[in-house]
């Protein structure tokens, strides 16, 4: 195994690991009954994990949108759901969008798999610049059960490792919205700087989202 846990023949495999400083409960002994709620919200994967990384296939597709709707949801519509959430997550959330995406030849989508299920998602656009940076990493998403697991940082890895391949160069650049501060110092611990401001408007209201890059 080298290079950060990805094997020779572009696999990854590494294990879950505990966050030492929160109580755990593994997802197989959920917390009592009388539980307090800090320690529900909490819970993480304590038994050994393993995932692995692959290109994403045709027969994926249902799976990418049902976990991209959720980790979209979970991570931007913490005031809830509203109708132009909504309309906006189903239309952009489809089968057939992921399949245009696995047909596209600048994009290349990673998956990453823990027990045979999806636990998360990465999508690079080649060819779409940020100044002299040609390969955008246009979503990373790991459902929330797989946080800290180390699957983020192995599919990036992976996805940088992909860019150098296919491009020379294992620089990427990626938006993210600047009030994701977990997702920011995800990606500042990894090296990436800011480099710039962007807009994403939806529903009539702009959020403002940080450029960031990694050109090491
Ligand atoms: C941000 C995200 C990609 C990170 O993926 P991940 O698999 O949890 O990342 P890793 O396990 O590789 O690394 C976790 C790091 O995140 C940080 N972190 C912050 N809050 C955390 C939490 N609640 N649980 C776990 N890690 C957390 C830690 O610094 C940790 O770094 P360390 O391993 O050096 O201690 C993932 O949380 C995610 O998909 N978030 C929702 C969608 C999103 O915001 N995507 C990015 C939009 S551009």
């Amino acid at each position: 195994m080298v290079n950060g846990g990805i094997t020779n023949d572009g696999r990854c495999l590494r294990t879950c690991r505990a966050r030492p400083s929160m109580t755990v409960h593994t997802s197989r002994t959920l917390p009592r009954a009388s539980a307090l709620p800090h320690e529900r919200i909490i819970q993480r994967h304590k038994m050994k994990t393993t995932h692995s990384i692959r290109a994403a296939r045709p027969d994926d597709a249902a799976r990418i949108a049902v976990l991209g709707a959720h980790v979209w949801v979970h991570t931007y519509a913490a005031a809830g759901v509203s109708e132009v959430i909504a309309q906006y997550v189903t239309a952009k959330f489809t089968p057939e969008n992921i399949l245009a995406l696995l047909n596209d030849p600048g994009i290349v989508l990673l998956v990453a798999e823990a027990n045979a299920n999806l636990a998360g998602y990465i999508v690079m656009r080649f060819g779409s610049h940020h100044a002299d940076v040609p390969t955008e990493i246009e979503t990373l998403y790991i459902q929330d059960s797989f946080a800290g697991c180390g699957i983020g940082s192995a599919l990036l890895t992976h996805a940088r490792g992909v860019a150098m391949a296919r491009t020379g160069n294992r620089a990427v650049w990626l938006i993210v919205n600047s009030q994701n501060e977990k997702a920011i110092s995800f990606y500042r611990a990894r090296g990436m700087t800011q480099d710039g401001i962007a807009y994403f408007e939806l529903g009539g209201i702009k959020h403002e989202n940080k450029v960031m890059v990694a050109r090491d």
